[in-house]
């Protein structure tokens, strides 16, 4: 078995050489030095690595980097070149919703695929899309808000 992978990274053509069992988390952080995408709980429940895998958002420590053969993976790196994140960056600091920063990685890949899912998202729509996603400093009403904010602000960009 070949255990070349090939992915578009942020845009990039890219290949991983190496163990596909790996976890994706492991891959972008240590090898392509992308330290955006955060380790929390490592167990799939708090969205600090949250991750768009083709579009969807996935949390990148319990995919194994095996499994992503042929996909496109954006991080909050290649993201941040968008002008989405702009309007959405400016969401989260005009709801206070951003204290120590360490989930707020996640939660903007978070509010993106909901956004690009649905653009103007009932506060239930916006819960259940932020559900896989831990803060443990700000209440989750201000990420809410942020979102309300983003899309509000969005007009046109999703
Ligand atoms: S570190 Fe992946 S979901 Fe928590
Ligand atoms: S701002 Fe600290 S974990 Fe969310």
């Amino acid at each position: 078995m070949s255990n070349e992978i090939k992915f578009k990274l942020n845009g990039d053509d890219v290949i991983y050489v190496g163990n596909p069992l790996r976890r994706l988390l492991d891959v972008l952080r240590d090898d392509f030095k992308l330290t955006g995408v955060k380790e929390g709980c490592g167990e799939g429940e708090c969205g600090a690595c949250a991750v768009l895998l083709d579009g969807k958002l996935v949390a990148s420590c319990i995919v194994p980097i095996g499994a992503i053969d042929g996909s496109e993976v954006i991080t909050i790196e290649g993201f941040r070149r968008t002008e989405r994140f702009k309007i959405i960056s400016d969401a989260f600091a005009e709801a206070g919703a951003v204290q120590c920063g360490f989930c707020t990685p996640g939660m903007i890949m978070a509010t993106e695929a909901i956004l690009s899912q649905n653009p103007k998202p009932t506060r239930d729509e916006i819960a259940e899309g932020l559900s896989g996603n831990l803060c443990r400093c700000t209440g989750m009403n201000m990420i809410i808000e942020a979102v309300e904010i983003a899309s509000k602000n969005g007009g046109g960009k999703w």
